[in-house]
């Protein structure tokens, strides 16, 4: 069995997860590694952003780790090829439908953040992201012509009560572990599937997590309060659309998406996906310059949930911290370092 499968994907994607490669063999020499074309790769040499193959693969990997999907390459793909359909697929095909999302503000970096200091120092937000749901899978979803000229586009938000509560399960369970708060953001003003999650939500707590601290927070007013008063939130859950808004705000307080994983959790025992949430950033692309460190802490993440080693993810973790303590950065961060040379500072660490 595959302990680890690379899925690098595009963009800044190999790049990255060359250095995760290096790490992992210095770290945890035997894992064994395998790897596969995924997304635009995937697409150009096989004709689908995600092979049969591959899914089976990763299937029955302990952990996947991807790199990152899409660019302007793709762009006149049809939809259901595109390298982002193949991420969904993925992320559907592996029933990996928690997200976690941490964002974690580490010390040296707090000045890298557009927010003040006082802000952000010491930050350290679990956002808990429904992954396989939602307006991102409901049908129906079209685009059709209407009669008297012009279109009409579809989407459909959709969510079952077993859907919201396996993923509020998560949030209370990693809550317990922290400072046992838990905020769930929806728009139960405007939305039926809004006031769904709000009363699954409020039913499970009350069955079997009243030791947890809850709150219900719309989710306009939780991205206000993530730019306004970061540090008041422990967990935060929300669906697959809010999710991916509001931690893609909450990686900028960090001061770089470039220092943000994350992991997709399916059911106990189930392979887990972990990925940078940086995105493929075609603008930077094949320069060596992105920073390799949201896909090697993505490792970290799979040591402690998929692959039984939180001794040598504590080790990584630590491996990291040093190497930003002491001055390592690359370009995103303020610093000139390249790709490899951000690795190698994590290597010397360790
Ligand atoms: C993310 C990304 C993806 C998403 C895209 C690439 C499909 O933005 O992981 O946050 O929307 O989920
Ligand atoms: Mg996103």
């Amino acid at each position: 069995m595959t302990d680890l499968l690379l899925l690098p994907g595009d963009g800044i994607g190999p790049e990255v997860t060359a250095e995760v490669r290096r790490v992992a063999q210095a770290l945890a020499p035997e894992l064994s590694i395998d790897e596969r074309p995924f997304g635009g790769a995937s697409y150009d040499a096989h004709g689908v952003p995600l092979t049969d193959e591959a899914l089976a693969a990763a299937k029955a990997a302990r952990a996947v780790l991807m790199g990152a999907v899409g660019g302007p390459k793709w762009n006149g793909v049809p939809r259901d090829k595109r390298p982002e359909a193949g991420l969904l697929n993925l992320r559907a095909g592996m029933g990996v439908f928690a997200n976690l999302r941490p964002a974690l503000c580490f010390g040296p970096l707090a000045d890298a953040s557009s927010l003040k200091r006082e802000l952000v120092e010491g930050l350290d937000i679990m956002i808990v992201r429904e992954l396989t749901g939602g307006i991102y899978f409901g049908e129906p979803r079209f685009i059709e012509d209407l009669p008297g000229g012009g279109k009409r586009a579809v989407d459909t938000q959709v969510y079952t009560t077993s859907e919201i509560e396996r993923v509020a399960r998560v949030a209370f369970e990693l809550a317990r572990g922290r400072r046992n708060k838990v905020a769930s953001a929806e728009k139960s003003n405007v939305m039926d599937s809004g006031l769904l999650w709000r009363e699954v939500v409020t039913d499970l707590h009350r069955r079997e997590y009243a030791d947890v601290e809850l709150t219900h927070i719309l989710a306009d007013n939780a991205a206000m309060q993530i730019v306004k008063a970061p540090k008041q939130f422990d967990v935060l859950l929300t669906d697959n659309l809010f999710g991916d808004i509001l931690s893609d705000a909450a990686a900028q307080l960090t001061g770089s998406l470039g220092m943000l994983p994350s992991a997709a959790l399916g059911v106990p025992g189930a392979p887990g996906l972990y990925e940078p949430i940086h995105g493929s950033a075609p603008d930077i692309a094949g320069k060596g310059i992105a920073n390799p460190l949201a896909a090697i802490l993505s490792f970290e993440m799979a040591l402690r949930w998929s692959l039984d080693r939180a001794d040598l993810a504590d080790r990584l973790f630590a491996a990291v911290e040093r190497a930003l303590d002491k001055g390592a950065r690359t370009p995103d961060l303020g610093g000139q370092l390249t790709t490899a040379q951000m690795g190698d500072a994590v290597l010397a660490e360790l």
